[in-house]
């Protein structure tokens, strides 16, 4: 048939396309459940929530933009990146045609049916009950002000090195809470020793970055868990753990952005034992990362590089991008000894409001000698809406006036491997 003719044979009966008419009921609220309401929920990080036809409606237009933008869902990962992330948020071109769809067809209800549990139950842990809870004693957060990374250090309380094979944060205030990390001190390490126990603190740079000359980087720190809005609590891999000493403490940094209502935060970490010892170790590592940039005045896109060498093979589960404000993108690689080159991850729009950690669906195996490299794009111009002064040179250090480059990365191991192996050549 002459196309021509279809469509005005189309645009005259435009009955034909009521059967495949979408409905909040039917079509769109599975989506906004599965893909939205984890953020889009009362007092979660969104400031609107989607639970109900009432509440979306007057958002259709909105949401239509975020969607075929890809604003909505923050994901900011490309598919140019070599693997699938198992924590992957962004839509599939069918659910952003529904949502157009329905949107197009001037947003209607649908049979009006009882939409089921309205909200994912937010049971308190959602990977059961823990076997240890560690409490953060009440932080206190004004209406208004930007906050200091805030400490607090809380001693483990096991007599035994216990293998953790999970842990999840339960976040209290969550519209507050920008991010907390929860890192694991062993007994004899140098970080923050000269702060005390259960008391909240703000330390210095340079009380941040005391440490031994020679001292083993795991022995000092490890990070054990990141909270951000949007994570969801998970395993780190089947049959791998991550290894926390006896007479260990745990060290919470912490970042609370007030949104103009007062409130104490009692988060929670808990922990999860492994019933016996795994056969492989996790291991976070903050190590590729350049402590040297230096970002001239005025520069749209300097880029910093970094890279490591992996002394011994390792499996990779994930990656995190961090840099402040003037971060605009950040691609890592895997050099192979056999000298092919792979993208891990490319994340052409870097938004610092979201330190979305990468977790690959099937960890990825790395030789001895595979180079890890890192490239971290800023832009240092007045066109950076962020920017806070477009004059300054720019140096490393943890004001969001300076900035950071480091690819987070978490590594499986043999259980039995000296860690610091991984570091051994250059
Ligand atoms: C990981 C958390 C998260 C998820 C998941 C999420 N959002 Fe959002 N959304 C936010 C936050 C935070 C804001 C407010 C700040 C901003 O605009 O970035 C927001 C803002 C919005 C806005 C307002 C944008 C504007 O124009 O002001 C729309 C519309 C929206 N989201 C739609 C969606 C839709 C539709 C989904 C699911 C398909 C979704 N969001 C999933 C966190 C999330």
């Amino acid at each position: 048939m002459h196309s021509r003719y279809l469509t005005a044979l189309l645009l005259a009966f435009p009955a034909f396309s009521a059967p495949s008419e979408k409905t909040f009921t039917r079509d769109v609220w599975p989506i906004l459940q599965a893909r939205c309401v984890t953020c889009h929920q009362p007092d979660a990080v969104a400031p609107m929530a989607f639970t109900s036809y009432k509440e979306v409606r007057p958002w259709s237009r909105a949401i239509r933009e975020a969607v075929v933008s890809r604003a909505m869902p923050p994901w900011h990962a490309t598919k140019a990146s070599a693997h699938v992330f198992r924590n992957d948020r962004s839509l599939s071109q069918a659910e952003i045609d529904t949502l157009t769809g329905w949107i197009d067809a001037g947003s209607p209800e649908g049979p009006a049916v009882e939409i089921g549990t309205s909200v994912p139950s937010d049971s308190k842990w959602h990977l059961g009950k823990p076997d240890l809870v560690i409490q953060v004693p009440g932080v206190h957060v004004p209406k208004t002000g930007v906050q200091p990374y805030t400490f607090l250090i809380v001693p483990v309380h096991i007599e035994h090195d216990t293998w953790v094979r999970a842990a999840e944060f339960c976040i209290d205030q969550r519209s507050l809470v920008h991010h907390i990390n929860a890192f694991v001190r062993e007994p004899g390490s140098s970080y923050l020793t000269d702060f005390p126990r259960n008391e909240i603190f703000v330390p210095t740079v340079a009380e941040r970055g005391k440490k031994r000359a020679g001292e083993a980087v795991f022995a000092r720190r490890q990070l054990l868990l990141g909270y951000e809005p949007g994570y969801e609590p998970m395993p780190w891999l089947q049959g791998g753990a991550k290894l926390i000493k006896a007479g260990s403490d745990i060290v919470f940094e912490m970042h609370f952005n007030p949104n103009g209502k007062e409130a104490v935060d009692h988060s929670e970490l808990g922990l999860y034992f492994a019933a016996e010892a795994p056969a492989q170790r996790v291991l976070a590592i903050d190590t590729l990362r350049d402590l040297d940039l230096q970002i001239p005045p005025q520069d749209p896109n300097y880029l910093s590089k970094a890279s490591m060498t992996l002394g011994r093979p390792a499996r990779l589960l994930s990656v995190q991008p961090h840099m402040h404000v003037r971060g605009r993108s950040m691609e890592v690689r895997a050099i192979y000894p056999d000298g092919h080159t792979e993208m891990l991850l490319s994340v052409p729009k870097y938004d610092f409001n979201w330190q979305t950690t990468y977790v690959l669906k099937e960890p990825l195996n790395l030789p001895a000698g595979t180079v890890l490299e890192s490239v971290a794009g800023f832009n240092n111009s007045p066109n950076n809406a962020f920017n806070p002064d477009p004059a300054a040179t720019v140096h490393w250090g943890d004001q969001t006036t300076e900035e950071m480059h480091i690819a987070f990365l978490e590594l499986v191991i043999e259980a039995a491997a000296n860690p610091e192996v991984l570091f051994a050549s250059k």
